[in-house]
């Protein structure tokens, strides 16, 4: 149980920032979100947590950090899409480095227990010689996407070096579960679950052969949970340590479902990487975290919860949520 120290989340409203903020309430955390809802919904977001309808860009961070006092950040807003970052990889650099210096400022300012951040780990290593990819595979990504995060990983890591700031740096393979949005470009599970409840063909980009390492939602917050209080100074990878590709996805949900229909298939999208799976032996070195939800039990979970939000005419659990601008 925690001592009510003081989290502030960013992206608090989004797939994973909404679980990770439930959780830390449940352990008895005060939580303050900072979410532009560019991707996020409200209805997502635990009504016990302090919202702040606010983009990370802006001035604004400061004033938020001076009101709540925050303990420890969890730094979870971004562009998260690979395919909008090669379309527009400035607005994308805005947000995921230039919105990760203005916190990381006023994270020294504020002089914080710890900066957790969530990272890639699925578009920083590009295409990998060999899989499964450990932190020492050399960085190589393929996308705006990839880089403006490598870019904030080091901008934390010389905040460490300049001012002492602790941190610990995750890095994830392909995150799925319940609440992601399974409307837009990233999240293919969710993806393919909701185009087929819908009666609709799915489409696959590329051979379908591409490899993906997939990490169930409750796994990726668990280890921001370790990371409050170990893995100072680290940066490790959060995944399943095996790479799955999009066709066994496809026939595992399809075979859930009892869909009839093949999916439909289009051209390799640019920025995409060919194979990934992530070694997680130095998170279980550095925090004692390995994955727990297994590929097969944690997509049954998504089936169901989609199932059911389909079935109910709701996209999740509406609740009010009480919102500030700032
Ligand atoms: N989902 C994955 O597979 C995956 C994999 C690796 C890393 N990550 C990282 O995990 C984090 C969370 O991803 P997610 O899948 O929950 O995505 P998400 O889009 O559901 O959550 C991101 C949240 O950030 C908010 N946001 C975006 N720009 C903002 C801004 N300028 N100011 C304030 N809020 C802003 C969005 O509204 C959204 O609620 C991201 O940093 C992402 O890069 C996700």
């Amino acid at each position: 149980m925690s001592d009510s120290r003081k989290a502030l989340v960013t992206g608090g409203a989004g797939f994973i920032g909404s679980h990770l903020v439930d959780r830390l309430l449940s352990e008895g955390y005060k939580v303050a979100v900072i979410d532009d809802l560019s991707a996020g919904k409200l209805r997502n977001l635990n009504p016990a947590a302090t919202f702040y309808h606010s983009d990370i860009t802006q001035t604004s961070v400061q004033d938020i950090f001076n009101r709540e006092q925050p303990d420890l950040v969890f730094h979870l807003a971004a562009r998260v899409s690979v395919t909008y970052s090669t379309e527009n990889p400035v607005d994308n650099a805005e947000v995921n480095v230039i919105g990760t210096l203005r916190l990381l400022d006023a994270a020294r300012q504020k002089g914080i227990d710890k900066f957790i951040f969530s990272s890639t780990g699925g578009a920083i290593y590009g295409n990998p010689e060999s899989n499964p990819c450990s932190e020492e595979t050399p960085v190589a990504p393929t996308s705006p996407y990839g880089l403006s995060k490598y870019m904030a990983e080091q901008y934390i890591e010389l905040f460490h070096r300049l001012y002492r700031l602790n941190y610990t740096t995750l890095r994830y393979g392909n995150v799925y579960g319940p609440r992601q949005d399974p409307h837009g470009e990233a999240g293919v599970i969710a993806i393919f679950i909701q185009t087929m409840l819908e009666g609709r063909q799915p489409l696959i980009f590329g051979d379908g052969d591409q490899e993906r390492d997939f990490i169930y939602v409750a796994d990726v917050v668990e280890a921001n949970m370790r990371a409050i209080d170990r893995g100072n100074h680290r940066t490790v990878n959060i995944g399943s340590g095996e790479g799955s590709s999009v066709n066994h996805i496809f026939q595992s949900i399809k075979e859930a479902l009892q869909y009839r229909w093949e999916a439909e298939r289009r051209p390799h999208r640019p920025g995409e990487v060919h194979k990934i799976a992530l070694d997680c032996a130095k998170s279980l070195r550095d925090l004692g975290w390995s994955s727990q939800v297994g590929l097969e039990e944690g997509l049954q979970r998504t089936v169901e919860y989609f199932r059911e939000i389909n079935q109910s005419g709701e996209p999740s659990a509406s609740r009010p949520a009480s919102g500030r601008s700032a």
